[in-house]
């Protein structure tokens, strides 16, 4: 899918530059050309000779050297690629792209071109989460810039949480993914998605709850790529300790009944996804004080059913959105309770995958995923939730296209 294309790659100063190398690789194993200009701060951690004996070209480093304007001027540089990529793009790098700035190489090149750009941001987490990072990030979105990452995960400062740089097959993905639709970089522009994720919390007395072990890290992935996929998204979740995703509008809720309400209230949609572990059931009579421990031993609880969000909102007879998207948590008989679910509940696409004890599915980072459809079953190699998520929203747009 890349032959024959030429990626300009801006490597930014962070120490996620020795990615970039690798990515070099990988690119001309697809057919594309690579060259790469090296900010100043990138020599600092990887050297112009080890990217220039991977692109075998020069390494353009400074604006005003008169070799390098002589051999090519950083107009014609960023006009002779196909498709700009910065990896990584630092907090300094996207704050220099979204406010103009021109002041060396890589921020005149990006001034300066009239191609598509991919940014894949890395910096530590709370550079990541400031305010001003995350206006920046969505100055470029809107200026249509395509992100992707960054992803959560152990940094080199010895800190936990998003802003480590996409790995090198989620940014091949990401580029492969612009080259195949150059007419389409936000296939979900315009349109609006609903992501639920997360557990709900179902009240037992105003000190305990029932709940399960979702940690929202699919839900948000999704509500993530929704929104890099340029849809309007909102995230209705339930309790999680992961940070909001950016460029989302997130709305937090505890119990299943608020996650109907918040969902009822998000639509009109065009795609609404159904990620979130609602409680099946809640207490039927919540104490209005905490239960205590007596002599009569543990308490009895009646349970009452909870609505049923995903089948509410696929059974809508006006405003139902075109595609509505279910999860399946199984821990036996994933296909078949999938298939039975899928036609139980009315939607157009099950998501199965397993929760048995060991799969790690639940909080952990990677998913192994069956997509479940009247039409048939396709299984997906194991990946992280980020890639599943990627791959899920494209297929949705793919869908979405052809109703
Ligand atoms: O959050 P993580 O730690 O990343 O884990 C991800 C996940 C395992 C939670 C996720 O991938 C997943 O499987 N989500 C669905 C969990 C679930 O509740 O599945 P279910 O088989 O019980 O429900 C089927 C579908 O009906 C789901 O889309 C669910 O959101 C929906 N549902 C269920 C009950 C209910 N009252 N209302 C609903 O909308």
């Amino acid at each position: 899918m890349l032959v024959g294309k030429r990626i300009l790659l801006v490597i930014g100063g962070g120490i996620a530059a020795y990615k970039s190398l690798e990515l070099i690789r990988r690119l001309q194993d697809r057919g594309a050309t690579v060259r790469a200009i090296l900010t100043k701060a990138g020599t600092e951690f990887v050297t112009p000779l080890s990217v220039g004996s991977l692109t075998g070209d020069k390494v353009f480093q400074e604006l005003f050297s008169l070799t390098d304007e002589n051999d090519m001027g950083h107009i014609e540089l960023s006009r002779d690629a196909d498709l700009m990529v910065v990896a990584p793009a630092t907090a300094d790098l996207m704050a220099k792209m979204a406010n103009g700035h021109s002041n060396d190489l890589a921020s005149t090149a990006l001034l300066a071109t009239d191609k598509r750009v991919l940014i894949a941001p890395a910096m530590n987490v709370r550079m990541w989460l400031h305010p001003a990072t995350q206006r920046n990030l969505a100055t470029l979105r809107g200026d249509g810039v395509s992100v992707v990452g960054p992803n959560d995960g152990s940094m080199a400062c010895g800190e936990f949480g998003p802003g480590r740089m996409a790995e090198v097959p989620e940014i091949i993905a990401a580029i492969e993914a612009m080259m195949a639709n150059p007419a389409v970089s936000h296939p979900l522009k315009g349109r609006k998605v609903v992501v639920t994720s997360g557990p709900t919390r179902e009240a037992i007395d105003p000190v305990r709850y029932i709940s399960n072990h979702s940690s929202g890290k699919q839900g948000h992935a999704i509500a993530r790529a929704a929104a890099e996929a340029g849809a309007e998204v909102t995230l209705v979740t339930g309790p999680v300790a992961i940070p909001d995703p950016v460029g989302v509008n997130v709305v937090h809720v505890e119990s299943a009944r608020d996650m109907l309400a918040a969902v009822e209230k998000a639509l009109p949609a065009a795609i609404a996804v159904f990620a979130a572990a609602v409680a099946d059931w809640r207490v039927a009579d919540v104490a209005g004080g905490k239960i205590k421990k007596g002599a009569g031993g543990p308490p009895s609880l009646a349970f009452v059913e909870n609505p049923d969000i995903l089948a509410t909102v696929a059974g809508l007879k006006a405003g139902r959105p075109d595609l509505v998207v279910g999860f399946a948590a199984e821990t036996d008989n994933v296909i078949d309770n999938a298939r039975a679910k899928l036609a139980r509940k009315g939607c157009d696409l099950i998501v199965a995958n397993d929760v048995a004890t060991g799969t790690g599915t639940f909080g952990g980072d990677a998913n192994t995923v069956h997509l479940v459809t009247p039409d048939g079953v396709e299984t997906w190699a194991r990946q992280s939730k980020d890639e599943v998520a990627r791959a899920l929203v494209a297929r949705l747009a793919d869908r979405l296209g052809k109703t």
